[in-house]
Formats: structure tokens, C-alpha cells, sequence
């Protein structure tokens, strides 16, 4: 939409690019996991869009489970102290878990989580992000389904927000910097 693509430099990714993308991941996630159950837990909010078709996708039963977490309160700066705002529903003694994000930035979030969840006895707990920003990863964590990784600018749009906006573009786009400065 016109109104929302004059806040953007690029469009990064498409839409198709991002489902052709998705579809190939899908092949592997049903190779790795061919004859197990799998549990996939998407991170709101901003993985609602990836959970959304990452999981229409995949030709297979799969449970979908939801988690809520705030990063670093109230600040811009990655503490690394995460919260629990919303838990699962589900027990995961034994369950082969992958944990959907839409992003990973400074990792401190997916490399709590993942701690967290393999905490709880699950068999296997794995990472599938559509994002990777390499150039500002602070911490390491070994994400198994990589999207794209993307230079270390200001993006928005399907799922991902700037101050709540711009979850609902179907691109991912460069947000200009007249719109937050
Ligand atoms: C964003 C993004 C990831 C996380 C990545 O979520 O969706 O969950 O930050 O950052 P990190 O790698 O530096 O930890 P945010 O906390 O903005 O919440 P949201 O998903 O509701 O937008
Ligand atoms: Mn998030
Ligand atoms: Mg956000």
C-alpha cells in the first residue's frame, strides 16, 4: 500500500521471495523430521506471520504452541534478561520443539529461549528464523533453518514492527530514517 511504502528506502524481500524461501525450508523441516511429532512454538509477535505460513506449508501434522517474552523491558539496550509474559500451553518432557522467530538480532532472546525450553526436558530443541542480522549478533546461537540473513539495517514488515507498525506489510522493507528520527 502506497501509505506504507513511502516509509520504506527498499523493499528487501518480496513476498514471493519470502514464500519460495519458506517453501524451501519446509522441504527440510519434513526431511529432519520425518516420523516424529513435532511441536513448533512461534514467539509473538513478530513471528505470528513466519508461524502463519511456515506451518500452512509444511505437508504434515504439526501442534502449534505460542510464547510471549519481553527482551529488555523498557530500554532500546539488550540486558539479555528476559521475561515470561506468556507461557506455553503445552509440556515439552520428550517433545521434538522448534522454536519460529521471525528475527535474530543480538540472539540474546533465541539463546535464552532456547535454554529455557531444553530446560524443560524436551528431546530436541531447534531454531528456525526467517532473519539473521550477522552484523549484530552478540551472543552465538546455532540456528538450524536460516531464511536470509540480512545486513544490519532497520527492518519492518511481515510480523516485524517499528513502534507496533508496519507488522502487516507482506514485504520486508528498509524503514526510512524520517520515520524514527
Ligand atoms: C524482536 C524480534 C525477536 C527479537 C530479536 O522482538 O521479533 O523476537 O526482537 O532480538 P534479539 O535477537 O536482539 O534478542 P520484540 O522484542 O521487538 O517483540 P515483538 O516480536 O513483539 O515485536
Ligand atoms: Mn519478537
Ligand atoms: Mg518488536
Amino acid at each position: 500500500p502506497a501509505e506504507i511504502q513511502g516509509d520504506l528506502t527498499e523493499v528487501l524481500l518480496s513476498e514471493a521471495d519470502i514464500h519460495q524461501r519458506i517453501a524451501e525450508l519446509c522441504r527440510e523441516i519434513e526431511r529432519d523430521y520425518e516420523g516424529r511429532e513435532l511441536l513448533v512454538v512461534g514467539v509473538l509477535k513478530g513471528a505470528v506471520m513466519v508461524m502463519a505460513d511456515l506451518s500452512r506449508e509444511l505437508r504434515r501434522h504439526v501442534q502449534m504452541d505460542w510464547m510471549a517474552v519481553s527482551s529488555y523491558g523498557a530500554g532500546t539496550q539488550s540486558s539479555g534478561v528476559v521475561r515470561i509474559l506468556k507461557d506455553l500451553d503445552t509440556d515439552l518432557t520428550d517433545r521434538d520443539v522448534l522454536i519460529v522467530e521471525d528475527i535474530i538480532d543480538s540472539g540474546l532472546t533465541l539463546s535464552w529461549l532456547r535454554e529455557n525450553l531444553e530446560s524443560r526436558g524436551a528431546a530436541s530443541v531447534e531454531i528456525c528464523a526467517l532473519l539473521r542480522k550477522p552484523e549484530a549478533a552478540k551472543v552465538d546461537v546455532d540456528v538450524k533453518y536460516v531464511g536470509f540473513e540480512i545486513p544490519n539495517h532497520f527492518v519492518v514488515g511481515y510480523g516485524l514492527d517499528y513502534a507496533e507498525r508496519y507488522r502487516n506489510l507482506r514485504a520486508v522493507g528498509i524503514l526510512a530514517p524520517h520515520v524514527y528520527s
